[in-house]
């Protein structure tokens, strides 16, 4: 018989018909109970056995094997499940030693802990949510996209540019490590490499992603991006996917519109189709709080927060404004900030938290920032000092989005490129955009994991991708 889905068989609330499930044993109690999970949903069904089922396969139901069972869906005597399955045929396809069992061994793992076991937490209810929810957001990202008559680009994963110019890159090579072929002057000679070229992992999709805009009018790119850089934090991967959608005629209030539309659309569509999963890492989250002190636990819980975006429009300010706020706030009289606040300096997260969490209490649209801490891309404003940049600020989070509308001006951008040491030969097909059938267009990167971090309430980017890449750390 086809297998079925335990969702399903507990969504239906149907019974009295005959199924066949799999999946693994998450408890067995009274010999008699099996709770039975197969990841379509959080919860488990629970399947009672036969009294007389023999000894040998009795033993064998542990936490962590896997069963095929055929039985009959009947109504549930106990408390807890609307329908049960009475088994009528137990087939054990993997025993589970639980003297070794990673996950039966510890009781309450850790987030800590399940890191290291990271190619077994997807069969903890914590993680069974998280990345559930991570394949939603996924998916209605698409959607919304598609909906809208974007078209999906995929941009090269190797790439020669360092598109935000701030050289945290991958290098990709096949030269030998030991003995590199060198020019006259000593330095490698990369023409000798696989690509004829110096590559590395792309850091962006954008710089393709505006080539695609200048044809399609509205694209947008979703895949991994690589970067270098050594920070270990819980808000950084080396590794983390992005999605780049890049609008040809759209300025940066257009820009702002499509991301807050956006963000707002995916996080209702979790909402709508992983409410079981929210409301577990909602518990979750509460349970967690309870560890920390008073005043630093959040005022609201995760579906409420989640709700509160989809009902509020996100602040918008300028960085000039956003640094007077700082510089009038009793945070910074008080000396509470670590880092100078002035104008000019690149926001620090305690500031954007601060502007977040203490003062808006609600995502934060921040715009016009210094031209010098910016990309060379960036459209450059009347004032010569400021570029039409955006980053969105999230609670709890910090920056979720980087983006801007672009320099479609040649020499503007030219001139850009040159203060910037950034080689104009290198960059031809870039700037034959600008050469020929120039438009204003903007775009913006949303942050994956940050988004899905904001929506799980997880509090570490490690545990919102299935295998983190960190510094000193490609395990699995
Ligand atoms: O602000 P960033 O660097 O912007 C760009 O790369 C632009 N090319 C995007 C565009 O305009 N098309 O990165 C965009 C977002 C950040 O806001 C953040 O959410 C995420 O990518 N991000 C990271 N996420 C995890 N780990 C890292 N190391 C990240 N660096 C950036
Ligand atoms: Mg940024």
């Amino acid at each position: 018989m086809a297998r079925t889905k335990i969702k399903d068989i507990l969504q239906q609330e149907a019974t009295d018909y005959k199924v066949t499930v799999k999946g693994w044993v998450r408890s067995f109690r009274n010999n008699q109970f099996i709770a039975l999970n197969d990841g379509s949903c959080m919860n488990n069904l629970q399947v009672v056995i036969d009294l007389n089922t023999n000894e040998e396969l009795l033993r064998a139901i542990t936490p962590g094997a896997s069963l095929s069972v055929e039985g009959t869906v009947v109504a549930s005597q106990g408390k807890g499940q609307k329908v049960e399955v009475k088994a009528e045929k137990v087939e054990l396809l993997g025993a589970c030693d639980p003297e070794k069992y990673p996950l039966q061994l510890k009781n309450k793992p850790s987030l800590e802990y399940l890191r290291e076991i990271a190619h077994l937490r997807f069969r903890t209810n914590t993680f069974g949510a998280v990345f559930r929810v991570r394949h939603t957001l996924a998916y209605a990202i698409h959607k919304f996209y598609n909906d809208n008559g974007f078209v999906y680009l995929h941009t090269p994963i190797v790439t020669a540019s360092d598109a935000e110019g701030a050289g945290e890159m991958f290098r990709v090579t096949t030269l030998p490590f030991d003995n590199p072929p060198r020019m006259e002057d000593g330095k490698i000679d990369f023409k000798e490499d696989f690509f004829g070229k110096a590559t590395n992992l792309t850091v962006s999709g954008q710089l393709e992603a505006e080539l695609g805009a200048m044809a399609f009018g509205e694209v947008y790119t979703f895949g991994p991006t690589f970067r270098a850089e050594n920070s270990n934090t819980t808000r950084h991967l080396a590794e983390f996917w992005m999605i780049e959608p890049e609008v040809a005629f759209n300025d940066l209030t257009d820009n702002m519109d499509l991301a807050e539309r956006f963000i707002q659309y995916i996080i209702r569509y979790a909402l709508e189709h992983n409410r079981e999963d929210l409301e577990f890492l909602a518990q979750r989250l509460v349970d967690e709080e309870k560890q920390k002190p008073q005043q630093e636990r959040s005022e609201m819980g995760l579906i409420e927060k989640l709700q509160f975006v989809l009902d509020n429009k996100f602040e918008r300010i300028t960085y000039t404004e956003g640094v007077e706020i700082l510089i009038n706030s009793p945070a910074y009289k008080k000396k509470k900030f670590q880092y100078e606040v002035k104008w000019g300096i690149d926001l620090q997260s305690e500031h954007e938290r601060y502007l977040v969490e203490k003062h808006f209490k609600k995502p934060v649209i921040v715009t016009d920032y210094p031209k010098d801490i910016k990309a060379f891309y960036m459209r450059q404003n009347e004032d010569g000092k400021t570029v039409a940049a955006m980053d969105i600020l999230a609670p709890g989070i910090g920056e979720i989005v980087g983006g801007s509308q672009r320099e479609e001006r040649l020499d503007k951008l030219m001139q850009r490129m040159e203060e910037m040491h950034i080689p104009a030969e290198e960059m031809e097909w870039y700037l034959d955009t600008r050469r020929f059938g120039t438009v204003p267009h903007a775009g913006f990167g949303l942050g994956f994991e940050r988004i899905v971090q904001f929506v799980t309430g997880m509090g570490n980017i490690r545990d919102v991708i299935p295998f983190p890449r960190t510094p000193k750390n490609a395990e699995f």
